[in-house]
């Protein structure tokens, strides 16, 4: 049984979650619709991945077809659950390409999960980006693999700097989920940084997502004494890491990734959290025109703050449509082509151009944990 989003011919708005052991919705689908693949995780410890994405994408759908769609059809968008599981990532996109016939494909968020998605799209050359996954692997899959934001070698270097300059700590201690690709690579890369601006670590642990207690772990670390414990970890266990953190008497600052960036986050920590970092694609806050237009018009229809996920799913879905629009058929290497040519495209948290493996360059945040909302504290540029 799979979760997805209820789509009628010209109905590509409306987002109620219906349960289907079927996937013969794409017969209901006229002429004049071009159907998209969405993946992601809408249930589970990763679940405001998938949901903020999810709102992101179906804004810029909204938009589109409010403007006459694409190559004057409309667009039409079928969501599937992944559950935060690897398995099911395979078995959705799958579906996807194969029941459904989608032209291109958007997600997933978390990079174990667009490398199983992406290994797919590749075998059956169907275009796919990744709104968000920062892992370097995942666009080496193959020419029909593509991402809108940066990678973890430059997110790491973003936080080892930020480590050694902002926050003077010369000994930094890890923490990291050895189940995800992300983390293990985020970690390694981390590293080489930090160990090169001449930094130290002082230990490595793991552990894996979902576990219960990191006592022994944080324990581990509190006996070498770190002026920093980096966590590159998704924020269900990062909440968690920081409750047991706390009450073991760790009290340095902690620094994470962009797999930090939730709401639920703090709802988890609460105070444990404070003060602390993460870096980010961007900031709600931050003071561009662009960052400003968005967050208002994503308040507007959802009522909430928009996190990254949903700025940078709101940017696949445009640059989506922009290289459909460009692209001479709709076959997926013509899109696929029309995507790789992508060049200064004006997204929410940068600048696109698609570069010759398939990534994004763009600068990153580092965000503070202040009064419970995560606060703009300065920007980092690719060199
Ligand atoms: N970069 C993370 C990954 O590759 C996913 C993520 C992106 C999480 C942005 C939060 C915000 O797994």
């Amino acid at each position: 049984m799979f979760r997805f989003a209820a789509r009628a011919a010209t109905l590509a708005l409306s987002v109620c979650w219906c349960v289907s052991s079927s996937a013969s919705a794409a017969v209901m689908l006229a002429e004049d619709t071009i159907l998209i693949g969405e993946y992601g995780s809408m249930t589970g410890s990763e679940a405001t991945f998938g949901q903020s994405t999810h709102n992101g994408i179906m804004l810029a759908v909204e938009e589109q077809n409010a403007t006459g769609g694409v190559k004057g059809k409309k667009i039409a968008v079928q969501t599937y659950d992944t559950a935060g599981q690897t398995q099911q990532a395979g078995t959705v996109v799958t579906r996807l390409v194969t029941a459904d016939k989608v032209v291109a494909v958007l997600g997933e968020v978390a990079s174990s999960l667009s490398l199983a998605g992406g290994a797919v799209c590749q075998q059956y050359g169907v275009p796919m980006i990744s709104p968000s996954s920062t892992n370097p692997r995942v666009t080496l899959t193959g020419d029909m693999i593509f991402r809108v934001c940066f990678i973890d070698t430059f997110q790491a270097a973003v936080c080892a700097k930020f480590a050694k300059e902002n926050l003077k700590a010369t000994k930094v201690a890890i923490l990291f989920d050895q189940a995800q690709a992300y983390s293990k690579g985020l970690k390694d890369d981390f590293k080489k940084s930090f160990t090169k601006l001449g930094g130290q670590i002082t230990t490595e642990q793991a552990y894996t997502g979902g576990d219960q207690s990191f006592n022994a772990q944080l324990g581990n670390i509190r006996d070498t004494k770190p002026d920093v414990v980096f966590i590159p970890g998704y924020y269900t266990d990062a909440g968690n890491i920081a409750i047991q953190a706390r009450k073991l008497g760790l009290t340095v600052p902690l620094l994470g990734g962009d797999g930090w960036d939730s709401a639920k986050l703090v709802e988890i920590a609460g105070k444990d959290i404070e003060g602390c970092y993460f870096s980010n694609h961007y900031a709600p806050d931050e003071d561009r025109p662009e960052v400003k237009e968005f967050v208002k018009k994503y308040h507007e229809k959802y009522g909430q703050v928009p996190d990254a996920l949903a700025a940078l799913g709101y940017e696949s879905a445009k640059l989506l449509f922009d290289a459909i629009g460009r692209a001479g058929t709709l076959k997926g290497k013509d899109i696929a082509k029309a995507i790789a040519e992508t060049k200064g495209f004006k997204g929410v948290t940068g600048t696109i151009t698609i570069d010759k493996d398939r990534n994004a360059k763009k600068p990153a945040v580092i965000v503070q944990v202040r009064n419970g909302k995560p606060t703009f504290v300065t920007a980092l540029l690719p060199d």
